[in-house]
């Protein structure tokens, strides 16, 4: 499906550049414009993204899959991301893994049928300090507990 950026994105698009001396150093908040809209970033839209900060697709392509967070197929409503890495595994990330898991009813990699969770794992996300956490869109979810992830679940609809 035909992807591109409407008046309003495409001014905000030219206001993020011009907070930086190079048009591709946008290329992450414009990244997530286009994944907080689509829930994903398709080829055309790695196409327009390319475009509009004056780049190959091959190099919007090569940030899009360097970082975990951006999704290159059509993907759930929310994007649990479980870190796994070592402070966090410390404090629990395998059992918190285990109780995501059987409380979605899915493992890693796979997403709920109603289109509402996917549950992935990923390495440091730089907050070891309130390990264990994931992340799901924006948002950092720390210190977790069984019955704060039955929260959050009951808040991301
Ligand atoms: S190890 Fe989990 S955030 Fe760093």
């Amino acid at each position: 499906m035909a992807f591109t950026f409407s008046g309003p994105q495409l001014e905000q698009i030219e206001t993020i550049c011009a907070r930086y001396p190079a048009r591709r150093a946008a290329i992450l908040p414009v990244l997530w414009m286009v994944q907080e809209q689509e829930g994903w970033i398709s080829a055309e839209a790695t196409e327009a993204v390319a475009k509009v900060l004056d780049l190959t697709p091959a190099a919007v392509y090569e940030v899009i899959t360097f970082y975990t967070m951006f999704q290159r197929k059509s993907c759930a409503r929310h994007h649990l991301q479980v870190c796994r890495t070592l402070p966090c595994w410390l404090r629990g990330s395998a059992k918190l893994l285990a109780y995501l898991e059987k409380k979605l009813g899915i493992k890693a990699g796979e997403q709920t049928a109603d289109g509402r969770f996917k549950l992935s794992t990923v390495e440091c996300l730089a907050s070891c300090g309130t390990a264990p956490m994931m992340q799901a869109g924006h948002r950092y979810y720390e210190e977790l507990t069984p019955e704060k992830v039955d929260k959050i679940l009951e808040e991301l609809k």
